[in-house]
């Protein structure tokens, strides 16, 4: 994490807050962090389809940007149990979350659907924070960078040195989300940060320099100021320990904290 440069950290709120519920957190949080420059923090909420238009406005008066939790490659067709960007726009979103784990390994999106997703989310004006992540069984053979690596090159494949401009990578290893997971050591995470912006930086001529990088996966108040302290880790994607307004705010001011004392 460079001294000026702004830190990203958001949640994606998976299966689990109602609208009622995604209305009072988010204002909560907004209450919460209103002290703190959103030019110096981008603060983001991913919640479930259905609360989005009503969260919106709650999340513009909180500073916080609004974000999808996946989305269809197509504006229109025959795809039925699809969202369309065009209808994500109609409700205040502007970020899209891509090819999450639990997408991909649960729900079975395959990288070619997850590149054309992601050539449709940028096609449409949206901030596109694209999901990698490699599995056990990838790390334990020793393949974790030719995976991601591979993932990339897969999503990026149409994606244009100006459009990288609306892209942020998290990289979350399977094996490190959620209630069975086991957070990567910071060392590690710092490893494959670098492995991929030196993929980004190959992929695109200027803008791969730019793309924020952020870590999830276990994150919590407890570990997010060392995955911070990498150097190329500008953020944290972080589920349940976000969940809780109050423990978010604690965890977004570690992560503060640390970086004035810098
Ligand atoms: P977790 O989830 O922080 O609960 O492990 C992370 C994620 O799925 O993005």
């Amino acid at each position: 994490m460079a001294g000026c440069k702004k830190i990203y950290l958001g949640t994606n709120t998976k299966m689990y807050k109602t609208i009622a519920d995604t209305k009072k957190y988010l204002s909560r949080l907004g209450e919460l962090t209103r002290d703190i420059s959103r030019d110096e923090v981008e603060l983001f909420v991913i919640p479930s389809f259905t609360a989005l238009e009503s969260a919106s406005p709650f999340a513009s008066i909180g500073g916080i940007r609004l974000g999808a939790q996946n989305m269809c490659w197509e504006e229109q067709g025959q795809f039925t149990g699809e969202i369309s960007p065009i209808m994500l726009r109609e409700v205040g979103v502007d970020v899209v979350e891509l090819g999450h784990s639990e997408r991909r390994h649960v729900l079975g999106e395959t990288d070619e659907m997850i590149q054309k997703k992601v050539t449709c989310g940028l096609r449409n004006g949206f901030t596109v924070l694209l999901c990698i992540g490699e599995t056990e069984e990838d790390k334990n053979t020793n393949i974790s960078v030719e995976v991601l690596r591979s993932q990339l090159k897969k999503a990026l494949y149409e994606v244009s040195e100006q459009d990288a401009l609306n892209l942020w990578v998290a990289y979350e290893p399977v094996w490190a989300i959620g209630v069975n997971g086991k957070p990567a050591s910071a060392e590690y995470a710092g490893m494959m940060h670098s492995e991929i912006r030196r993929a980004l930086s190959e992929r695109f001529v200027e803008n791969g320099t730019n793309i924020p990088l952020l870590y999830g996966g276990s994150v919590n108040r407890g570990n997010a100021v060392s995955f911070m302290e990498q150097k190329e880790i500008d953020g944290l994607f972080v589920g349940r320990a976000a969940w809780d307004a109050e423990e978010f705010n604690t965890l977004i001011r570690n992560v503060l904290e640390k970086r004035k004392k810098d």
